[in-house]
């Protein structure tokens, strides 16, 4: 990061270890997050790593911190420091079921995604639509748009579902799920979907660099924004290279300009 311009990036995802103090494994490898010294070293660990992405944030970019209970509310208030509280965007809530549930207190089922802009009301941002309405005895016509009757005819609902509100339920990856790396932490491309698209723009940049198994970039790439990634791992890196390799042409949905997963604003 420090050998990167100012302003660079257009949007960062930062997915790194949560200071869980535990080494997460999965078929693909192990990835240590224990910090001896606890909390306070894993903030003086994260916090200038966090300094450097706001550097490197242009004008209208914005940055993605995802963590759990473990920290986010340490790291919240120190992003605060450093962006202005009034460039806080969303505390995103991504919901999800997996293992099994305590019975000590209520199953913790959530992460949380920090989003920062460099420049609130500078920032890209286009609203996302999904799920299902709320409204009770929908109909849908001819052509599958949702209405319902009313005394004053029929009143129509958006064909691609509410506007989406800052919780989101997306199912975690399945020991079954063809986009499974076996790479322990990996993020689902539903998720970074999301955020790309609701905040950047095709051939804008997007950085990560805590890439994990390069779920980011695949997706980045996928829908035609340029991408940067890196990782301490070199497990990680080949993972992240053996998949970015898999994409074809024909996996670009949303492309102003091809998708390069290995040329030079690509690179793993
Ligand atoms: C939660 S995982 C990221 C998972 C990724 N989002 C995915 O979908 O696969 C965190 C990553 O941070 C990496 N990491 C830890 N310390 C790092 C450091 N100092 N620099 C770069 N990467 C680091 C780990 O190797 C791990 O791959």
């Amino acid at each position: 990061m420090t050998s990167l311009p100012d302003g660079c990036c257009d949007l960062i995802y930062a997915d790194p270890p949560f200071g869980t103090n535990r080494t997460h494994a999965g078929s693909g490898g192990t990835m240590p997050d224990t910090w001896a010294g606890g909390l306070e070293r894993f903030l003086a660990f994260l916090l200038p790593r966090l300094e450097q992405m706001h550097r490197l944030l242009s004008s209208r970019g914005t940055l993605h911190v995802h963590l759990d209970w473990h920290a986010v509310h340490h790291v919240k208030v120190a992003l605060d420091g450093l962006f202005g509280a009034d460039n806080f965007l969303n505390e995103i809530i991504w919901s999800y079921r997996t293992g099994g549930c305590s019975r000590r207190w209520f199953a913790r089922k959530h992460d949380t995604i920090l989003v920062y802009a460099r420049h609130a009301g500078r920032h890209t941002f286009q609203p996302q639509r999904g799920g299902a309405f709320r409204t009770d005895g929908l109909k849908t016509d001819a052509s599958g748009r949702p209405y319902k009757n009313t005394t004053r005819g029929r009143l129509y609902f958006h064909a691609e579902g509410p506007l989406l509100t800052d919780v989101w339920e997306i199912p975690f990856l399945s020991t079954v799920s063809r986009e499974r790396t076996g790479y322990p932490a990996q993020k689902p491309e539903k998720l970074l979907e999301r955020i790309i698209l609701a905040w950047s723009r095709p051939g804008d940049l997007v950085a990560d660099f805590f890439c994990g198994s390069g779920t980011t970039a695949v997706v980045a790439a996928r829908t035609g924004r340029r991408w940067l990634a890196c990782d301490i791992s070199a497990r990680a890196v080949r993972i992240a290279r053996r998949r970015l390799a898999r994409l074809g042409p024909g996996d670009a949905t949303d492309a102003a300009e091809p998708p390069r997963a290995t040329g030079s604003t690509g690179r793993a």
